[in-house]
């Protein structure tokens, strides 16, 4: 028996070291204390002991109990103990790891370019104003000279509101001379920046919507002199002191005479071809248009209250997206508007 209780306290001293689950030790608990436990057996054949050796074989059965039920204890306290490490790392936060950076964005490359612009046109004494999108007929074109009639009032060419032509999106930001005119009386230095909007199909240069910078300039005296230094010298600000720029004469209702202003193209450098093709940044024209100018029609500083026979200035209006292809050498207007990323992240 003495034999029969030592093997069973090695067996379960044994099978208590090799649990490792509170489950696996709550199993061993009950088969080995329990009443159907082999420790229980034993102690059931105590009576056919004889009564010498019973209280001897007690003894080392509560010895036995007793050892195994504190093997049972450290287990419980070691497997806990490892359970408890075991959540602790796997739930964990490492406060040191770098989190996920939040990329911070920047400017469209065509606010940088406009930014640039009027910073420059700040610094020459131009107030910067904004104007309607929404705009009347006859702001639009009635009094810039634009008479019913003209092509460019045609609906196959504009954006109309309603059934008498009375109201539509501008097609040009050049209503805002008008605008300006009648709340400021000369010497006025005017820069509006804006979005206008024009039937058109989108190609490399073209766009329904696209931007137009207006300026205008009224005082006693104001020459063509004035406006082709004042052009030239803004150009080589933004597009460097080497740039090619040239004037060609042009029709505009509210200018006269009036003017157009090409850039020669920077992507073929003013040839017109692109690896024996074509260029197709500028049509193979060798030149890109940038604005078109003049000097204040008379009719239009009277159209404002202005006295022509006092006054005189000039007006000219540039195509922002013109500007920034130029600018920041793009070759297609439509990848200003397409919100690519990989475009818009090399700016
Ligand atoms: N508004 C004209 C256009 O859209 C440009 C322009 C502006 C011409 C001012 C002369 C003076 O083409």
């Amino acid at each position: 028996m003495k034999q029969q209780l030592e093997a069973i306290k090695l067996r379960a001293l044994q099978a208590l070291d090799a649990a490792e689950t509170p489950a696996a030790l709550d199993e061993l608990r009950v088969k080995l204390l329990g009443k159907k436990g082999e420790l229980t057996a034993v102690l059931k054949m105590m009576g056919k002991l004889s009564p010498e050796e019973r209280p001897v074989m007690g003894q080392l059965a509560n010895a036995v109990r007793a050892d195994i039920e504190a093997k049972l204890e450290e287990r419980k306290t070691a497997i806990n103990a490892a359970v408890l490490e075991a959540k602790l790392a796997a739930e964990s936060i490492d406060v040191t790891i770098p989190g996920d950076a939040v990329e911070l964005g920047h400017q469209h490359p065509m606010n940088m370019v406009l930014q640039e612009i009027k910073e420059i046109f700040v610094g020459l004494g131009y107030q910067v104003v904004d104007g309607p999108e929404v705009e009347l007929a006859s702001y639009n074109f009635t009094r810039l000279n634009i008479e019913e009639g003209h092509p460019s009032r045609d609906r196959s060419d504009t954006f109309y509101f309603t059934d008498d032509d009375a109201v539509l999106l501008r097609t040009q930001t050049s209503p805002m001379q008008i605008r300006y005119m009648e709340e400021h009386k000369p010497p006025l230095c005017m820069l509006a920046p804006g979005r206008v909007f024009r039937k058109d199909e989108a190609d490399a240069t073209h766009s329904p919507m696209f931007h137009q910078i207006e300026g205008l300039v009224v005082d006693e005296h104001i020459t063509m002199g004035d406006l082709k230094g004042a052009l030239v010298a803004i150009m080589k600000k933004i597009y460097g002191e080497d740039s090619q720029m040239r004037f060609r004469p042009h029709h505009f209702p509210f200018t006269e005479p009036s003017c157009e202003m090409d850039m020669q193209c920077h992507k073929c450098h003013g040839t017109g071809e692109q690896g024996g093709k074509v260029c197709s940044t500028c049509h193979g024209e060798g030149w890109i248009e940038l604005l078109g100018a003049g000097m204040v029609h008379p009719d239009v500083l009277a159209n404002c209250g202005i006295d022509p026979e006092k006054y005189s200035g000039f007006a000219f209006g540039m195509g922002l997206e013109r500007m920034a292809m130029g600018r920041l050498k793009i070759n297609d207007l439509r990848l200003i508007f397409d919100n690519d990323m990989r475009f818009l992240n090399q700016f």
